[in-house]
């Protein structure tokens, strides 16, 4: 995809100087001051900056960033390409993780959709609209595989799993990638933190990883793998460790592994000052040896601390890095901007968008993004008409419902409260009467429990105690909360917990004093709007825990794709005296794969056409074929995610108790049955020996077909 463009990309190499190339291979922090701009403009007529990262700061999704401007932009690729050296253009690059000015939810909880289709549609409308402002490339999907919630960027990826992780990385590519990189429209993508960085020790950020060979190959290279298949054009290398090796200077994952074995044609580049991270790590002594431990290992622009503009020239001429290497990196970077198209239209046009479609698709995500973990006696839907309290932390609250990594996202009437919202829907479309406080204590929601008929919770975790740098070692909600959820029981209204988080909080505690519990996520500029027509019948819920909710911080790391222990089943499946934590039970509050509706769902025993096939059957191309019918037995259409999960019983490394290996989401409506079918092949039933070689091996299997990774309804089958 990228390597069709190295002809003219070779042309225009064989012009460069040095000094040049290595420009290519800089990205510059963007100058937003008159005073360093004048300087700044003279380095772009003498080619030293390849691209610009708009952000001043090393941990761009906490703090306030300077608002993009394409004017700004259109000057300075302007004089990138009238008066630089070779006219080269310039890439601008911008942390759009989930949204610019209209705001999705946050990834993990798009993953909870189980539809990739509606987030490579939703990730397109983000790409429209960074786009007319000028920004060419973003720093998103970050796609690392995640099973520690202690983690505060577990809200920017896809969840533990890493066949899910797979399908959601490709779809946000697409979505921002578009059917032609080189359309002005389309954003240019960057698969993010490669590798293992969700596997930070302890759920601290930036911390050492240990991550076996196994698990690498098995779990955390699994999305990446998708994303490059999906035509991804960067990758970003991540600033942990793994087991002792900096990804930043290891030539193992940048080369061998990167480029070897997942085929990326495009160029990698740094995290905010990784190259210069590598002395701390202990890998380099001065500054002089960051920059050619780095591009030696295959790491080809380097992110704000101008180590490459620095010190690369100096380790040509003394050999520690050859031009060749230098050229190889180039030729990557020059190769992208020639499919980014940008070498024809390097400008951005601005042009009005249409934000009351991003915005419909934004409450849709957000919508089919919440999960419903709780209905005791069919509490939801509340009926409109009807006097409703309304309090928690989140009543008035705007910005925390954008989560963390919204750098751009309007706020204002743009982004509605959940007491807009209700006011809208509840009052002005239902005829119902709304009463609320602002959540705290010693306030009046006593009273205002006992004046109204249902009670809403607007509760969750602060958008500031998650991101990056932003962990937690306790991941419960806060006392005042669950005090809050106390009282509420105690009026004996029918209360419905509304929580607003970026992880799956722990709610061992507060749990029992509510009557339902919407996990709504921090969704994006629509939440409160998702939120309430969930509540209130608009919206049925069909969201998927794409992450274990751990009953206590204690539990984890807890997740489904567990191997079994010498003993029993670790807990997961359910409890057995070798396996429990003699204080509490070692089951998780909600498996991963759950998710209530309002209808109900009722599966028949799954079916395979066949019960047996030889592995060179499966290696020349036949699939194996499983149905299962699955029945909306209530009164309501309802969306169903049928989740197809395996289980190798017997391997020369051992398997996961269960693996999901395919879903569908589909609405049924009241009383219909559909029969789903899944195919699946050599591709699904192996795995990955340390070394990378991809095995499948005979003996029997189990497959699973229901609606969570807990289910036992399952058919064997075997391989020959
Ligand atoms: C983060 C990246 C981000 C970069 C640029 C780093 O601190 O780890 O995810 O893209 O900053 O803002």
């Amino acid at each position: 995809m990228f390597k069709e463009f190295e002809p003219r990309a070779l042309e225009i190499l064989a012009k460069m100087s040095l000094r040049e190339k290595i420009g290519q291979l800089n990205q510059a922090v963007m100058p937003y001051d008159e005073a360093s701009m004048k300087a700044f403009k003279d380095r772009l007529r003498r080619g030293e900056v390849g691209s610009i990262i708009l952000s001043t700061s090393a941990t761009a999704g906490n703090d306030e960033q300077k608002a993009v401007v394409v004017e700004m932009l259109n000057d300075l690729q302007r004089v990138s390409v009238e008066e630089g050296p070779q006219g080269i253009p310039l890439l601008f690059g911008r942390d759009v993780i989930h949204g610019h000015h209209t705001v999705l939810p946050i990834p993990l909880a798009s993953a909870c959709s189980f539809d990739p289709e509606l987030c490579r549609e939703a990730y397109r409308t983000v790409a429209l609209d960074a786009t007319s402002e000028g920004t060419n490339w973003t720093f998103s999907p970050m796609m690392d595989v995640c099973r520690d919630p202690r983690w505060g960027r577990i809200i920017e990826g896809y969840g533990e799993d890493p066949y899910l992780a797979g399908r959601m990385a490709a779809a946000t590519v697409k979505g921002f990638q578009g059917d032609d990189l080189s359309d002005p429209d389309s954003m240019l993508a960057c698969a993010k933190h490669y590798l293992g960085y969700g596997f930070s020790e302890g759920g601290r950020d930036y911390n050492r990883t240990e991550i076996s060979d196994y698990t690498v190959q098995n779990v955390v290279l699994a999305p990446f793998r998708e994303a490059v298949k999906a035509g991804v054009g960067t990758v970003m290398s991540s600033f942990n460790d793994i087991s002792g090796e900096p990804v930043t200077s290891s030539k193992k994952y940048l080369t061998d592994i990167l480029r070897g074995q997942l085929g990326f044609e495009g160029f990698v580049i740094s995290d905010w000052f990784s190259v210069q991270q590598l002395i701390r790590q202990g890998i380099a002594e001065e500054y002089e040896d960051c920059a050619h431990l780095s591009i030696n290992a295959g790491l080809d622009m380097d992110m704000a601390d101008e180590h490459y503009s620095r010190f690369l020239e100096g380790d040509v001429l003394a050999g520690r890095v050859s031009e060749e290497t230098i050229d190889r990196a180039v030729l990557r970077v020059i190769c992208v901007k020639l499919a980014k198209g940008l070498f024809e239209k390097p400008y951005a046009v601005s042009k009005s968008v249409d934000r009351k479609e991003f915005v419909r698709v934004a409450e849709r995500l957000a919508a089919d993004s919440m999960i419903l973990v709780k209905n005791e006696n069919n509490t939801l839907p509340f009926p409109k008409k009807t006097s409703v309290a309304l309090t928690g932390p989140y009543t008035f609250e705007r910005r925390g419902l954008q989560g963390g990594w919204a750098l751009d996202g309007y706020l204002g009437a743009s982004t509605p409260n959940m007491e807009e919202a209700m006011r809208e829907i509840v009052e002005g479309e239902g005829g119902g009467r709304l009463m609320c406080t602002g959540g705290r204590m010693n306030d009046d929601s006593n009273y205002i429990f006992s004046h109204s008929d249902h009670i809403v919770l607007a509760l969750g975790e602060s958008y500031e105690d998650t991101g990056e740098a932003r962990s937690l070692s306790d991941i419960s909600l806060p006392k005042a909360q669950i005090e809050m959820a106390r009282k509420a029981k105690m009026s004996g209204k029918k209360t419905v917990g509304v929580i607003f988080c970026g992880r799956p909080v722990a709610l061992e505690e507060i749990e029992p004093y509510l009557d339902a519990i919407l996990i709504a996520w921090h969704g994006g500029t629509r939440a409160a709007h998702a939120a309430v027509r969930t509540v209130f019948g608009d919206y049925t819920p069909s969201g998927k825990a794409a992450v274990t909710f751990v009953r206590r911080t204690g539990h984890i790391p807890l997740y489904y794709g567990i191997t079994c222990s010498g003993r029993e089943v670790n807990g997961y499946y359910g409890e057995g005296a070798s396996n429990c934590y003699t204080d509490c039970p070692a089951s998780p509050l909600y498996p991963f794969g759950y998710g209530l509706s309002y209808t109900s769902f009722e599966y028949s025993a799954p079916t395979a056409e066949r019960d047996e096939i030889e592995l060179d059957a499966l290696k020349a191309g036949e699939k194996l074929r499983f149905a299962v019918k699955v029945k909306n037995t209530g009164e309501r259409a309802g969306k169903e995610v049928v989740q197809l999960y395996i289980r190798d019983l017997k391997a020369s490394m051992m398997r996961p108790l269960r693996e999901l290996k395919a879903f569908k989401k589909e609405e049924l409506a009241p009383g219909e049955e559909r029969e789903f079918v899944f195919e699946i092949g050599y591709e699904s039933l192996g795995f990955y020996l340390p070394d990378g070689t991809y095995t499948v091996e005979p003996g029997r299997f189990e497959i699973y077909l229901g609606d969570r990774s807990t289910t036992t309804n399952k058919v064997d089958i075997t391989v020959k």
